[in-house]
This record gives structure tokens, C-alpha cells and sequence, in this order.
């Protein structure tokens, strides 16, 4: 896209002459250092102008992403995580407190994650041992009398809710204005013992995030068929929806006659609530490794209810997983289209992308798009 920008320019950002005040060209004598890199500045701009311009996504977006689920991190343990193409620190306290960091000591760079260790409430650099508590200030460097007063790490917002373990990401490093909501089917004991995995696929977030507003794919991909009308979306604040009736036919057989309800709390933590034979809950959140890689966590139960046998309950549970899988499939190989050529009986897909926006918006400007 850029050449062809490039080739509508005035001659003299290709030639190397001095423009004069009319616009006309002559050959410039003097700078010819100058006129010689004058091209090469002319096509980095125009490399970073056509960035913005084709990528409205570019860095990462404002919310809560699922690092680990809670029992992938043990008390003491330290893990070494690239998120956000950043290099971060998580670990648990003695007292069973989970922290992140940045990852990097401030004192000779060492990486706290390979090597780090948890002593009580903080964590010990591998090179020449300074302690950094929770928040990330040095609290002790063994062989010095006075800590310099600046020592310390970044320190990233954390909950964990519902076994899982979020962070805060927010380039205007902001406090959090909304938190995870209890999901009370994690803790109730009708509930079959959650089932989770990872995956790591090569995709921009907003691939995985848009399946919301996607009404036109559940029959090729997933042999699913909607209720006709019974698709919608609804958007507000951090909150998006997707409701659907259905009739699926799924990977292992059989035919499931439901209801469901998508939700994602902010840009990348999704709870999906299935009413069919069964209620079913799949919940999956998805966390920027860089920005062509994310790092999808999910987990599947549902209710177990009087007369259903191990049998079903396994059919069922594997039915969620592979169906979920079958998206992972399109996600991984799919390219990212600023203007889809969409068509009528489409999802919102350009609705779901301004409620999407606001994630990747200056919190002002985005309250300004708001109202
Ligand atoms: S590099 Fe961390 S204590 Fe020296
Ligand atoms: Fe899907």
C-alpha cells in the first residue's frame, strides 16, 4: 500500500531536490546528506503511517486477562511470563498471594522469573539477591546499608476470582474501573469438577473476541443451526452479549436442542451459559502474547442432574471442548479485514467493533465516543 503512496509523491522526496514555494523542483547543490536520507524518512513515515491507518488495533487493550487459572500456581512458585510483548513475573506468596511485575531487576537487569525466589511476601532477584516485596519496592539488598530510595519494579494490578488469576493491562496505567464478576457456578458443588486447558495460537485478539457478533458461522463451523431471529447482540459499558437459539449437531454425535448466553466482561473474559439436556458453562479468556500471539485459556463444566450418567456427562463435556476447538481452527488461519465485505444477515460485526474500540481508547476520548 505504501509504494504506491510513495510513487504519488512530488518528485523531489524521490529525487533528493529542494521543493521551492511554488511546488516546482531544481537540483539541490547544498545538504546532499540531507536530500539523500530525505527518502528514506519520507517511506518510515510512510511505514508508520500505514500502520495506524490499517491497524486500529495496534498495541493492547485496557481490562482483565486471565494469566493462569488459580491452581496452575502453587504457593512459592515463580513464573516467567511474556504478555503484552512485555517481559513479566508472576508468583505467589508465602501466604498464598498472587503478584506481578515487571519483569527485569532494576538494580543489573536480571530476570526475576528464571531464578527469582519467593522469600515470605516478596521475591528474591537470582543475581546479587535484592528482595522486592508484592508492590515491587526493594525491601533489602543483603550486603548494602541504605536501599536507593527509587529501587523497585513495576507492579501490575491483580485478582483472582472464580480459580482464576487476571491482570490489569492499561497503557494510561490506570486503576481498574470494573472488576470480574463472581461466577458462581465455579464454586457450586451441583457443578462437575471444572475441566481446563491452554492453548497457544497465532492470532490478533480481536479475532477471537469478534466470534460475539458473528451470526453467520455457527452453521459451517459448528453444524449448529439457529432458531431464525434468535441471534442478538446487546453492548453496554464493558459488557457484551450474544444470545442464541439453536440446534446443534455436535462433534461426538447426537442433537442438542439449546439456549445460550455469551458474555464477555471486557475485551477478553468470556462466560458462555448453554441450556440445552444440560447447563453447560464454557468460559474462555484469551491474553496477548505479542501482538500476533494470544495465550487462550478455557474451562468446561456443567450441572449434574438426576438420571445423567458419566457417559453423557463425558459426551457432553467433550462436545463444549472440540466445539470451541472448531474455532481455534478458523482464528488461527484467518487474516485480519479492516472493512469485511459484509452482507445482510451478518452479525453486528461493526457494531461489536465500536464497543471493541473503547478498549483500545484513551479513557477520555473514549468517554467523549460515549456520550
Ligand atoms: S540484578 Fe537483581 S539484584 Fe542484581
Ligand atoms: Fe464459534
Amino acid at each position: 500500500m505504501f509504494y504506491s503512496s510513495i510513487l504519488r509523491q512530488p518528485a523531489w522526496t524521490q529525487a533528493g531536490c529542494q521543493p521551492r514555494e511554488n511546488g516546482t523542483c531544481s537540483s539541490g547543490t547544498r545538504s546532499t546528506w540531507s536530500a539523500l536520507l530525505r527518502p528514506l524518512r519520507t517511506l518510515r513515515e510512510h511505514l508508520m503511517n500505514d500502520e495506524t491507518k490499517t491497524d486500529p488495533w495496534a498495541g493492547f487493550a485496557r481490562g482483565w486477562f486471565m494469566l493462569r487459572f488459580s491452581d496452575e500456581l502453587e504457593a512459592g512458585q515463580v513464573v516467567p511470563l511474556r504478555r503484552f510483548d512485555r517481559e513479566l513475573v508472576l508468583f505467589r506468596t508465602a501466604s498464598g498471594e498472587a503478584k506481578v511485575l515487571d519483569a527485569y531487576c532494576p538494580h543489573m537487569g536480571a530476570h526475576l522469573g528464571h531464578g527469582g525466589k519467593i522469600v515470605g511476601e516478596g521475591i528474591v532477584c537470582p543475581f546479587h539477591a535484592w528482595k522486592f516485596d508484592g508492590t515491587g519496592k526493594c525491601i533489602e539488598i543483603p550486603y548494602a546499608k541504605r536501599i536507593p530510595p527509587k529501587a523497585g519494579l513495576s507492579c501490575w494490578p491483580v485478582r483472582e476470582r472464580n480459580g482464576m488469576i487476571f491482570v490489569w493491562h492499561d497503557r494510561e496505567k490506570s486503576e481498574p474501573d470494573w472488576e470480574i464478576p463472581v461466577l458462581e457456578e465455579w464454586e457450586d458443588p451441583e457443578f462437575l469438577p471444572w475441566r481446563h486447558a491452554k492453548l497457544q495460537i497465532k492470532t490478533p485478539p480481536l479475532a477471537i473476541a469478534e466470534n460475539l457478533a458473528d451470526a453467520g458461522h455457527f452453521i459451517p463451523v459448528h453444524n449448529t443451526h439457529p432458531v431464525p431471529g434468535s441471534f442478538s447482540n446487546t453492548y453496554a459499558d464493558h459488557i457484551g452479549e450474544q444470545k442464541i437459539k439453536a440446534i446443534a449437531y455436535p462433534v461426538h454425535g447426537g442433537k442438542d436442542e439449546f439456549e445460550s448466553k455469551a458474555t464477555y466482561y471486557g475485551p477478553a473474559y468470556q462466560v458462555t451459559k448453554m441450556f440445552g439436556k444440560g447447563l453447560g458453562v464454557i468460559i474462555n479468556a484469551h491474553t496477548p502474547i505479542d501482538a500476533e500471539n494470544v495465550m487462550l485459556r478455557f474451562a468446561v463444566s456443567m450441572k449434574a442432574t438426576k438420571g445423567m450418567t458419566d457417559e453423557l456427562i463425558e459426551h457432553f463435556i467433550n462436545n463444549m471442548r472440540d466445539g470451541y476447538l472448531q474455532d481455534v481452527q478458523i482464528w488461527e488461519n484467518k487474516i485480519y479485514l479492516d472493512r469485511p465485505m459484509l452482507c445482510d444477515g451478518d452479525g453486528p460485526i461493526g457494531e461489536f467493533r465500536r464497543w471493541y474500540a473503547q478498549f483500545y481508547t484513551p479513557r477520555n476520548e473514549a468517554a467523549d465516543a460515549a456520550e
